[in-house]
């Protein structure tokens, strides 16, 4: 029999080695011929350490189990009577409707194996890459209506596309991966359950726009991650999908892994190239575009994870497969991450069009604490906070931008009644203050003064001048910002301002 205990870090946070090093010993002492297998995890998180037991019918769950649990687990027999038990795993409701395209293996497979991965459909996307001219390749992306998941949602397509028209044989992939927005972890996800899709898209892209040398850019605090992908990278040149001449095609790609150091602002593309190269991680102005002076001078394609994850899945199925769901321009699904203050926090993929009540309470089970939902952020920290009257929007890029919000990362943090969000808009403009990269002023010196009125209109001094400054101020770092990080950090605080006056003691004028 085989039992699956995950190796994701969040099944490791709370002791899935102690778990599988226990129901190993266990299986032993009992004689019982047991085959501990860590695969990755399932992302039903508030459930881990979720252990599977393979049976006829498919795999059951028990969760969330601690060490402790597993010899009365091994008494009971691993029985579906045990109080621990969930039924087969792929019919628990919060998996069950989800739709996996990127995250179709996520769970199932073990992330150390190319073996696994190739009987899981892995490497199928390269295969038929190959067989296409790279503009075919690059035609496909485009059809298939694919945006970059890293948030700003630029269609993949057409950012290849520059890339491949763009003149020099030295071009490059480089993957962001520096996920640092709050209450996200889709990336971290996919590098450490499924590393070889971050592997095999890359190289489709690789083979795509005519690079041969591909740079994941992994943020430090993502140690499980790392090695990981360093394994997979490994694994697939010793079996020649990476190397001088990929599966014999005579096309040739390769991977290097590069740390970061912790400042969330070379999540910023051009920040990030800078450090790739070794530099200090400070945003360069656009134009030039990436697409045509990226890395090293050179064209690149600098796409998110999340996007990079996906094209196999396109490659392999084709375009039309994943255009087909969606709605609107926002095609195919998203991986949503839910955190916060919330039952069932996870990774929940879903087509685009579900609407965010039913992730807070169809999936999420309502708040943690069991209090009333007030406001949640959407889009990691510098993403609008949205009071209830706006639940029902769809998830969609252009729905949420009617709303002056945004669907960025797909990052979703739950606060309860509790929250104060004039708190949570000086929090705003104090992680642009100590994240900001210094090269404008807006971003440098605006969010500085942005926690002084806050905390003038906390205390309640001049509350009406005050507030009118901190409106001019907002003003001036959306437009004056040479970035999203000072342009996009007057989200939060102005949809805190703007749906929830009483909190900066001011009359509750909005219609919630
Ligand atoms: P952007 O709109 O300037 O650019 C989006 C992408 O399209 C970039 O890669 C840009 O180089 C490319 N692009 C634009 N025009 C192009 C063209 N004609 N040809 C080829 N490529 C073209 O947005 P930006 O500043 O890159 O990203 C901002 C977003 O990042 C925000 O919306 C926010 O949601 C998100 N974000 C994500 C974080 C995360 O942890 N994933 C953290 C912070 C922000
Ligand atoms: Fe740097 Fe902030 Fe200006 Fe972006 S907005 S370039 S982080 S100072």
């Amino acid at each position: 029999t085989r039992i699956y205990v995950p190796c994701d870090s969040a099944a490791l946070a709370v002791g899935a080695d102690e778990v599988a090093a226990l129901i190993a010993a266990e299986a032993a002492r009992r004689g019982l011929d047991i085959a501990v297998v860590r695969n990755g995890t399932r992302g039903l998180l508030w459930l881990e350490t979720l252990v599977e037991v393979e049976t006829p019918q498919g795999r059951t769950g028990f969760g969330p189990v601690d060490a402790a649990d597993v010899p009365g687990l091994f008494d009971a027999g691993w029985a579906s009577g045990h109080p621990l038990a969930l039924g087969l795993v792929e019919e628990i409701p919060y998996l069950a409707r989800q739709q996996r395209l990127t995250f179709a293996r996520i769970g199932i497979t073990e992330p150390r194996s190319l073996a696994d991965y190739l009987a899981h459909d892995g490497y199928r996307g390269l295969r038929n890459a190959l067989a296409l001219a790279p503009a075919e390749i690059v035609a496909t992306v485009t059809a298939s209506g694919l945006r970059g998941r890293g948030g700003a949602a630029f269609p993949t397509g057409i950012k290849w596309n520059t890339v491949l028209k763009a003149p020099g044989t030295e071009k490059y992939i480089v993957c962001n991966a520096d996920e640092g927005d709050s209450g996200t972890f889709a990336d971290r996800i996919i590098m450490e359950s499924d590393p070889f899709v971050l592997v095999e898209g890359m190289t489709i892209a690789g083979i795509a726009v005519g690079a041969t040398r591909g740079y994941i850019y992994v943020r430090s605090e993502y140690p499980h991650a790392i090695a990981r992908l360093e394994g997979a990278i490994a694994v697939a040149r010793h079996h020649g999908y990476l190397g001088a001449d990929v599966l014999g095609s005579g096309r040739a790609f390769e991977l290097e892994v590069r740390k970061g150091a912790g400042a969330y602002i070379c999540g910023e593309e051009t920040a990030l190239l800078e450090s790739v190269e070794g530099k200090r991680g400070i945003v360069r102005a656009k134009p030039p575009l990436p697409a045509l002076a990226g890395l090293f001078g050179k064209p690149t394609v600098i796409n998110n994870v999340l996007s990079l994850a996906t094209v196999p899945v396109i490659l392999d199925k084709g375009a039309a497969y994943y255009q087909d769901y969606g709605m609107g321009r926002s095609r195919g699904t998203l991986p949503v991450q839910l955190a916060g203050n919330i039952k069932q926090g996870g990774l929940i993929e879903l087509a685009f069009g579900v609407t965010l009540r039913e992730i807070l309470y169809g999936y999420g089970g309502g708040s943690a604490s069991g209090r009333p939902i007030k406001a949640v952020q959407v889009g990691g920290p510098l993403g609008a906070y949205l009071p209830e009257s706006q639940w029902d929007t769809p998830l969609d890029y252009e729905a949420f931008a009617a709303l002056w919000a945004v669907l960025g990362h797909g990052g979703i943090v739950v606060h309860d009644d509790r929250a104060d969000m004039a708190k949570l808009a000086r929090y705003a403009m104090e992680f642009c203050a100590i994240e900001s990269c210094g090269k404008c002023t807006p971003c440098r010196i605006g969010s500085t003064r942005g926690v002084e009125v806050i905390d003038k209109i906390r205390t309640g001094a001049q509350p009406v001048q005050q507030i009118h400054l901190l409106r001019d101020l907002c003003d001036t770092m959306l437009n004056g910002s040479l970035c999203a990080m000072g342009g996009m950090t007057p989200y939060p605080v102005l949809s805190a301002l703007n749906h929830f006056p009483q909190d900066f003691g001011q009359p509750d004028t909005s219609r919630h």
